[in-house]
This record gives C-alpha cells, structure tokens and sequence, in this order.
C-alpha cells in the first residue's frame, strides 16, 4: 500500500515524496457515543487505513492528489479555497483553518488506502489525522501529541460532524495488539493488551453508507448537553453525563421526561459497560464480554436510536450461532459496521450468508 501511494505520488509529481506516513482506521470494541459526554471508550487501530505522501515546494499552493478516486485538486495557502469541491478536500481545508498563525507551506501530496468510507470505521477522521501529521512533518511544526489530537479533532468538528475525541486519539496512539482504554474527560489512556486466546473481531458492513453530517448525530449530541443543562440546573450538580452513576437513574427516572431519561440512561449504562469490559478484557472472560457488546447494541438501537435495520438485523443474526459471542453496531451509526467477538473463526458458511 505504502509503495502504491508513493508511486502514484511518483506519476503525478514525478519526483519522490520527501514523507511518507500511514493513518490507520479504528475500531471500537465498546463505549459508543460516550466520548462528548466525558466518558470512557476502548478503541483500538486497524490495520487498514490511508497513507499520505508528500513533498513541500516553494509555491503558495498546496496540490492533493487521491488515489483511490484519481481526483486532484490544488489548494491556494492565500484564500485557501480549493479548485474542486471535493468532499475530502474539505477535510484539508478544515486542518488548514485549525493551524492559525502556521507557517505552512507549499506542497504536493497523494494519499489513498483500504479503509471503506462511511463505515463507521473512521475514514474521515483519518484523512483529517494524516493530512494534520503529514503538515507537522513537512513544516517542522513540531506539534506535540495532544496538539496533533485537538488540530484534527477540531478540524472534523468544523467539518461539520461534532464528534468526540476517540478517533483522532485513537488513530494518533494506537499500538499493535493493543485497546485503548480511554477516559475521555481528561485523556488519561492505558494501554491494554489484546490477549484475545482463540478469538477474533470480525467487522461486518452494513454497506449502509452514512454521512454522520445527514444522520441525527449531532442532535443526539445537543440533546445531551441539554440533559446536562437540566439536570444541573434542577436535580443534581454535574457537568456532563458522564458525572452521573447507575444509582442516580432511580432518582432521575420521575423528574426527566421519558426520551430525555432515555438518553441519559444510555449514556450512563454504556459508560459502566466500558469498565466492565476492561475487567473482561484483560480476565479474559469473552463471554461476559460479548454479554457487555450486546447489551451495549441494545442500548444503542432501543434507547439511545442510532442504530438502523440492518444493523439490528446483523446483530440479531448472530444469535443462533454459539461461537458469537457478542455484536454490535459500531462508530456513530445509522449504517456502516457491527463488531462481532468470534470465539475461533466466522466460518465460510456464515460469511457467505
Ligand atoms: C463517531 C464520532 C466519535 C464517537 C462515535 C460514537 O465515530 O466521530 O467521536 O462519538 O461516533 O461513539
């Protein structure tokens, strides 16, 4: 993949690039929508992703090449408007605007990889973690570690989509063989060894396409802050979900209206899941651990609504086979992947299926 990427680089420019780096996907065994109310998740990287090269020049312009889709636009530093309208290209648009007072400077670039788009597995995120590290290195930024985090993670916010933290974290620290187990509060990581026996994650795709920009993502997340507003306001000091506990959903349930109380019920639930999980995790008890991803898809498709037919579909199919022991939808949702915890192999005959 490496040498594609560097020998379309080749073609277009036709000299090498000076930089070569890899953005790998992410997948996420648990804690979904828990990352912007404060909470935990446990993400770990993929091996697919996007590899960026390039090579900078003494123009004011920024030249971009994706492989993948043989488009190619140029980027002016001075207005930074694109000459296409690509939907990518506004994704190095948004790096640009989240490094104010940078020097950055001309360049050319071609980038490209094998993660699917719009499948929850964070193709977006790793277009704005790559271009943002690919910068860092053709400008000498220096860019510490959370800088690199937070210029990415803004640039998808004002792409559109107010995510959390958890994929550009992820993608900017994943190791081999290695979850993240995440609190998103104050970005205290620890690193936890997939030790996964005889068992395996398959991602299974929808090929329901999303963009979390046309789904109710946001909104989910404005109802959470709005939750938080009340409760605050009225029941109990906190300043984000993630502040509340499984016992306080008792005292909640006769003061919130019942969508709200929903909602919040989730995010609590889900954020209990992701410490339980850990304990699963590193005990190594697959079971309980697919016990917590279906419960955690439950939550998602019946209280929190962010799952889809076909998702829930998937999901349910797994039921009647023994050596699943747990599935999910996964990412933000309304379409793109489950994450299924196989107890040996998925089986030619189910994958056909
Ligand atoms: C998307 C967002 C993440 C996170 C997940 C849901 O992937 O980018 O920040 O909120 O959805 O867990």
């Amino acid at each position: 993949m490496k040498e594609d990427i560097t020998a379309s680089f080749i073609a277009q420019y036709k000299k090498t690039p000076d930089h070569c780096h890899f953005a790998p996907g992410r997948a996420n065994i648990i804690g979904e929508h828990t990352d912007y109310n404060e909470g935990f998740v446990l993400p770990f990287a993929l091996e697919k992703g996007i590899w960026f090269a390039g090579s900078v020049n003494n123009t004011s312009v920024i030249s971009i090449k994706a492989k993948d889709t043989d488009e190619y636009t140029e980027i002016d530093l001075d207005t930074l408007q694109s000459q296409n309208d690509y939907s990518w290209a506004k994704y190095f648009i948004q790096v640009l605007l989240a490094l104010p007072n940078k020097n950055i400077r001309g360049a050319e670039i071609c980038f490209g990889g094998n993660l699917p788009i719009g499948a929850g597995i964070s193709s977006s995120s790793a277009i704005a973690c790559g271009f943002t590290y690919l910068l860092d290195k053709l400008n000498s930024l220096m860019l510490s570690p959370k800088e690199l985090v937070d210029t990415a993670g803004l640039a998808e916010q004002n792409h559109g989509v107010k995510g959390g933290i958890m994929d550009p974290f992820c993608i900017f620290n994943g190791k081999k063989d290695k979850a993240i187990l995440l609190d998103c509060r104050n970005d205290a990581a620890e690193l936890l060894p997939l030790e996964l026996k005889n068992h395996k994650f398959y991602l299974i795709n929808t090929n329901v396409k999303h963009h979390l920009l046309d789904t109710d993502y946001n909104n989910r997340r404005k109802q959470c802050d709005l939750a938080v507003s009340y409760i605050n306001q009225y029941i109990k000091p906190i300043s984000a979900l993630r502040d509340l506990q499984i016992t306080n959903l008792i005292e909640l349930q006769s003061k919130l209206d019942d969508d709200v109380f929903r909602i919040v019920s989730f995010v609590v639930q889900e954020n209990n899941r992701v410490l339980l999980a850990k304990e699963a995790l590193t005990n190594h008890n697959f079971t309980w651990l697919g016990t917590l991803m279906y419960e955690s898809h439950d939550g998602l498709s019946q209280m929190y609504r962010v799952s889809c037919d076909e998702l829930d579909w998937l999901v349910n199919y797994t039921f009647n086979h023994d050596h699943i022991l747990g599935a999910r939808m996964m990412g933000g949702g309304f379409g793109g992947c489950t994450i299924n915890l196989v107890n040996g192999d998925l089986g030619e005959d189910f994958q056909e299926k």
